[in-house]
């Protein structure tokens, strides 16, 4: 029976015709065969006992058995084993694969650290002695000369380590530059490795800034090192902190914007300079911060990014709130004007060069915190793909760690925690511009007098497939709204469908309900329904983005939570908006 399965007893018996030798090749088959069949029984009473979730089709099966052998095989690979198996999707890095890659579409950067073509022996991750001191990070408002002098030393002595040492800052700075810029290729799959615009964007940070904190406060000897935090989402922090713009001190940094330097008011949703007051900007950036944090924040996807995960199929592209703004806009705003892609913040290759990186990131991942209190921890992730997701970081010992997005959900674990500061936009509910009631009548009259003569910036399509909208003015879409299908715990969500973005600039617009006059209008307003903040050239991927907005909330507020549809007007806020087409626009339900 054996035989004419294996073809290779074929070969076998022709090749080796003593007797001895031909009992070999008709049992060595037969062996391994009753060898796969107890793997396969084995599986299958796993299956049912507590991996049922993992598998739930019997068409899985065959993918069980494919993952088995593949496990094995890729064990071979210093690199691989455990993380992918039994059908997950984990994504996580292939070291030995580092590449060149874009920085810019006209910009080859190679980040890759000396020696990466040889796997490098790593450590799973551990969590610090619970006996250690905490480390609290403060905003850097609020921080002390003592504590400059500490930071700035160390900074220093981190600045002129050799490029050869990981702990050395080019080589701080180049983990995100690798991690941006698609340069490793994922394990087992022909995909690169992106952590921006999906739910790895919080997880990935925080992993880079703890590292990096913990080497920092080794290199001064000091394990209650915590770093400061640039708290931009309080009035108190909306400027370009003062201990960055000290020339003689290791936070300098020459590429950045001189006319964002202090006291101009930091704008969190930046696109382009204004001369609006500073008190107006602190009302706008407040209700901003209420839009991303609290109204259009309430389901876990609106928040984290889109579900990411590993190979091609995987893969996918939709940004949350608070990555968009006032995370992209910011990044944008500290960079230079005088650079092509407004680096060294403006652009992700070159963005953790400039130290004031490490204190925008501690205020994002802060803020992660911030809104997972808020929701009780009930809109964690809990899928293993995400949890099981891995990356490999240097630290302060000099070994290479995998640390795994599971292993950095607690921040106490990890020893370190956040000095709170108070939320003034938890009370900064927007107001409607317009009084509702009038706003959905006049929409109504203009509805109709465009079914008489089509204004061609209003459509009552709102599908602009197979070929796309460009953006190149405003533009007005009739959504339909199904409200009476929405059951009580579903959050109501625009999907701006289909983006797809050329060139390099920074692109930016905004997504208003129900507007009746574009030109008085801010997100200091109830209409206002997200923004679209995106900083191209990230990891190479040809997939279209998502973005997803939810407007419950706003919905109510504006009287039109049961209205058959309603109108979203997209508002292009840059010039670079004319390479952009939509591939619509339409209103979902998620749970
Ligand atoms: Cu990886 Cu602030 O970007």
């Amino acid at each position: 029976m054996s035989f004419s399965i294996f073809p290779w007893s074929f070969k076998c018996i022709a090749e080796h015709r003593l007797a001895m030798d031909l009992v070999a090749c008709k049992w060595i088959p037969t062996i391994t065969l009753a060898f796969l069949l107890l793997i396969f029984t084995a599986s299958l009473w796993n299956l049912e006992s507590n991996q049922a979730d993992q598998y739930p089709f019997p068409g899985d099966l065959t993918n069980m058995i494919l993952d088995k052998l593949e496990g094995w095989s890729l064990g071979k690979n210093g690199f691989t084993e455990d993380s992918n198996k039994r059908g997950l999707k984990a994504v996580g890095p292939n070291m030995t694969t580092c590449h060149p890659s874009y920085g810019r579409t006209d910009l080859l950067v190679n980040c890759c650290p000396p020696g990466f073509q040889s796997p490098v022996p790593f450590v799973d991750f551990q969590f610090p002695d619970p006996q250690s001191p905490l480390r609290i990070r403060r905003p850097t408002h609020a921080i002390d000369a003592d504590f400059l002098a500490k930071y700035n030393k160390a900074l220093t002595i981190m600045k002129s380590l050799p490029h050869d040492d990981p702990r050395s800052f080019s080589r701080q700075a180049n983990l995100h530059c690798l991690f941006c810029t698609g340069a490793y290729d994922q394990q087992n799959y022909n995909a690169p490795v992106s952590i921006h615009r999906t739910w790895l964007f919080f997880p990935w940070h925080r992993m880079m800034i703890y590292f990096h904190e913990r080497i920092i406060g080794s290199l001064i000897g000091d394990e209650t090192f915590a770093l400061p935090y640039w708290a931009w989402d309080i009035p108190e922090g909306m400027v370009m902190p003062d201990m960055y713009t000290n020339k003689s001190s290791s936070f300098f940094h020459t590429q950045r914007d001189a006319s964002h330097l202090p006291p101009n008011t930091a704008d969190l949703n930046y696109v382009s300079d204004t001369n609006i007051s500073r008190e107006d900007q602190l009302d706008i950036n407040l209700s901003f911060m209420y839009n991303q944090m609290v109204s259009g924040a309430r389901k876990t996807e609106l928040f984290m990014g889109c579900k990411y995960k590993a190979g091609t199929e995987g893969y996918c592209d939709g940004p949350g709130t608070i990555e968009l703004a006032p995370h992209n806009a910011l990044h944008t705003w500290v960079g230079s004007s005088l650079n092509p892609g407004r680096e060294d913040m403006g652009k992700f290759y070159s963005a953790a060069r400039d130290p004031i990186f490490y204190a925008h990131h501690s205020n994002i991942d802060r803020l992660w915190e911030v809104w997972r209190e808020f929701n009780k921890h009930q809109l964690d992730i809990t899928d293993p793909d995400w949890l099981e997701s891995f990356f490999f970081f240097y630290d302060e010992n000099l070994r290479l760690v995998r640390v795994k997005v599971s292993d950095v959900l607690d921040i106490i674990k990890l020893g370190y925690s956040y000095e709170q500061v108070h939320r003034p936009w938890l009370n900064k509910r927007p107001k409607p511009s317009f009084p509702p009631k009038l706003a959905r009548q006049m929409l109504k009259t203009k509805e109709n007098e465009n079914k008489l003569q089509m204004l061609s910036t209003h459509f009552s399509s709102s599908d602009f497939e197979p070929h796309g909208r460009a953006l190149d003015a405003s533009l007005a879409v009739k959504v339909r709204n199904h409200w009476s299908k929405k059951e009580k715990e579903e959050e109501n969500v625009i999907v701006v469908h289909g983006i797809e973005v050329k060139g390099d600039a920074y692109v930016k617009f905004e997504v208003y309900v129900n507007l009746v006059d574009e030109s008085k209008i801010s997100p200091k307003f109830r209409e206002f329904a997200g923004t679209f903040a995106h900083i191209p050239g990230a990891a190479a991927s040809k997939k279209k983005i998502d973005l997803k907005l939810g407007v419950s909330e706003l919905l109510e507020d504006l009287e039109a939570d049961q209205d058959e549809s309603i109108w979203v007007t997209l508002l292009p806020k840059t010039p670079s908006c004319s390479n952009v087409t939509i591939g619509g626009v339409r209103m979902e339900f998620i749970k």
